[in-house]
């Protein structure tokens, strides 16, 4: 059988000779958020369908590729698209670009989403910088046998958002003039959205905004020793907030929001 680091093996071996070279931070644009790395300038770009190792995604208003390139003066590699959980990955699947990431040398994670806002306080068009997250996606990337030269047995989640990004990221949202939001992201499994009430649920425990992505990919990051910044676009209301929730919706907002979404990424890159 081969193991995680073969395979890791094969597929950074694959990266690199398409000319990828020292990498600093991984980026994960989330839904109607992937235009982002189409400002990414000398870009190599790999389709997944050509890595070994990487799924098929099957989402539509996803890419699938990787972009490596220069974002802000800072060497990147941008998945234009990601895989999720309920499309049938094993949490193992979900999580491998960012064991990718982490086998390049990435020493931090940028991570986006398009999620649905808890915070009766939030309105839709949104951005939230992630504090904190809950894993109610029923499972976990690490389950299973640990290999302790990937990461620890039992990582610390205390500060898996490092808040040394997060007050970055906030200087230059107050210096644009926006008005950041912050909050715990909270993960389901989808493909439904919740119910109304599990968002009622969601919001006792203590959850801001829900989606479903995102908490797997920190997970593996914090195991892999990446310092995460966690950005969300709140694209809708939650289950019970509003009169319906549709795909069409979310991907209107981002559309919305895109802009001033890439240059709050961007311009936090560059002081990063
Ligand atoms: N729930 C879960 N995922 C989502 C939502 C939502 O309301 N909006 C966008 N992604």
């Amino acid at each position: 059988m081969t193991t995680l680091q073969e395979k890791l093996q094969e597929t950074t071996a694959f990266i690199k000779e398409s000319g990828v070279g020292e990498v600093e931070f991984g980026l994960i644009l989330g839904s109607g958020l992937g235009e982002l790395a189409d400002e990414i300038s000398d870009p190599i770009i790999l389709s997944y369908n050509d890595i070994p190792h990487f799924p098929v995604s099957t989402v539509v208003g996803h890419a699938g590729q990787l972009v490596y390139g220069t974002l802000a003066g800072k060497k990147v590699l941008a998945m234009q698209g990601r895989f999720h959980y309920y499309e049938g990955h094993s949490m193992q699947t979900v999580t491998y670009p960012v064991r990718v990431m982490a086998a390049l040398k990435a020493h931090s994670l940028v991570v986006t989403n398009a999620c649905g806002g808890v915070n009766e306080t939030f309105q839709p068009g949104d951005l939230m910088l992630i504090t904190d997250q809950i894993n109610f996606m029923g499972a976990n990337p690490l389950i299973g046998t640990n290999d302790e030269a990937m990461g620890p047995r039992f990582p610390d989640m205390s500060q898996a958002y490092h808040v040394d990004y997060r007050n970055a990221a906030k200087e230059v949202g107050a210096a644009k003039g926006l008005h950041l939001k912050e909050g715990v992201y909270m993960g389901f499994s989808g493909p439904t959205y919740e119910t109304p009430a599990e968002i009622r649920f969601a919001r006792t425990i203590g959850a801001d905004a829900v989606g479903m992505s995102t908490v797997p990919e920190v997970i593996v990051a914090v195991h892999s020793g990446l310092k995460v910044l966690g950005v969300s676009c709140i694209t809708n209301l939650a289950a019970g907030m509003q009169a319906s929730l549709n795909h069409e919706e979310v991907v209107e907002t981002t559309e919305r929001v895109k802009t001033e979404f890439k240059s709050l990424i961007k311009e936090t890159l560059a002081v990063l």
